[in-house]
């Protein structure tokens, strides 16, 4: 696919790596379409294109776990590129922290929400688009957590591990109409989920220390080891770029390494998840 005068649309472009990647494809030439739930927040946008040296982008108001919101966005965004849509990355998401047995169920449909139905809503509205023009790109944003179980992050695992097996699915069915899926798994990138994810910390919890723990391993050994999110945006940039990109994208070093504790066996993958979070030494 060459990227002269493309056309894509990104949710979740508020902040983070949706708002990178609709910087960078601006940049390379691509007429972008950025969406957001709430376009009142579109200022770090439109401050990082102006670093850029862009113009403003086109935003459009897209919720992704609304059906209504949704439809219009794809509608308004079809609008903005005369019909046509060479690229669907699907970004927003959200995560939450906590340990299952604390968690409701309200929190759980919060988070498949978002990170899975909010996907697959967009990509049947776009697929219509793309199966008649016979080409297309759905860039699904997973992580390197689809590739093996987190403690205290298991609604966001089940999201990415979810939104992971229905992408390998869908890829059958639409590859022959000339639309490639593509999973993107970033590993650690600086962006404001680490900070905005809710912490489910009932104090009667039972994963009292097991939470403590967690949190420690993120604050001391996770977030300062997390990279520039310039870097996915790149990555992403590159997948709808390449004539024939992998199926399967980790991006950074621990990305690199989720997909290898993904292949060795699970004994394994999960003595090294427990010594390297400090998870060995707890004990309820
Ligand atoms: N940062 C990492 O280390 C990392 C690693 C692996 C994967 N990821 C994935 O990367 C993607 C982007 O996350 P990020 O790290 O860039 O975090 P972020 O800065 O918090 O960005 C998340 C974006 O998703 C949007 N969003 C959330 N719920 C939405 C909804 N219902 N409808 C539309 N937009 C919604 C947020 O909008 P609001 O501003 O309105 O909340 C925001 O724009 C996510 O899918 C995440 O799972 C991130």
């Amino acid at each position: 696919m060459d990227d002269a005068q493309r056309t894509v649309l990104i949710t979740g472009c508020s902040s983070g790596l949706g708002l990178e990647t609709a910087v960078e494809l601006a940049g390379r030439r691509w007429r972008v379409v950025a969406s957001m739930r709430e376009p009142g927040k579109r200022a770090a946008l439109d401050a990082r294109t102006r670093e850029a040296g862009l113009e403003p982008l086109d935003v459009v108001p897209l919720d992704v776990t609304d059906a209504g919101s949704a439809q219009r966005g794809v509608a308004a965004a079809l609008e903005l590129t005369g019909g046509r849509l060479d690229a669907l990355v699907n970004n927003a998401g959200t995560a939450s922290g906590g340990a299952f047995e604390d968690t409701d169920e309200e929190e759980w449909r919060r988070v498949l929400d978002t990170n899975l139905f909010g996907a697959m809503r967009l990509t049947q509205l776009v697929l219509p688009v793309m199966r008649q023009q016979r080409s297309g790109r759905l860039v699904l944003v997973s992580s390197d957590s689809a590739r093996y179980g987190n403690p205290a992050l298991s609604l966001y695992c089940s999201s990415k591990w979810a939104l992971e097996g229905w992408a390998e699915s869908l890829a059958y069915e639409v590859e022959p109409f000339g639309v490639r899926v593509v999973l993107v798994e970033p590993g650690n990138y600086d962006t404001a989920i680490w900070a905005t994810t809710p912490r489910i910390t009932p104090p009667d919890s039972a994963y009292t220390g097991l939470l403590q723990t967690v949190e420690r391993f993120v604050e001391e050994e996770h977030l300062p080891r997390s990279r520039d999110p310039r870097e996915v945006a790149r990555a992403v940039a590159r997948v709808l770029t390449a004539s024939r990109p992998a199926f399967r994208v980790q991006v950074g070093p621990d990305a690199r390494i989720a997909a290898v504790l993904n292949k060795i066996p699970y004994r394994v993958s999960s003595a090294a998840v427990r010594q390297l979070t400090g998870l060995n030494r707890w004990k309820p």
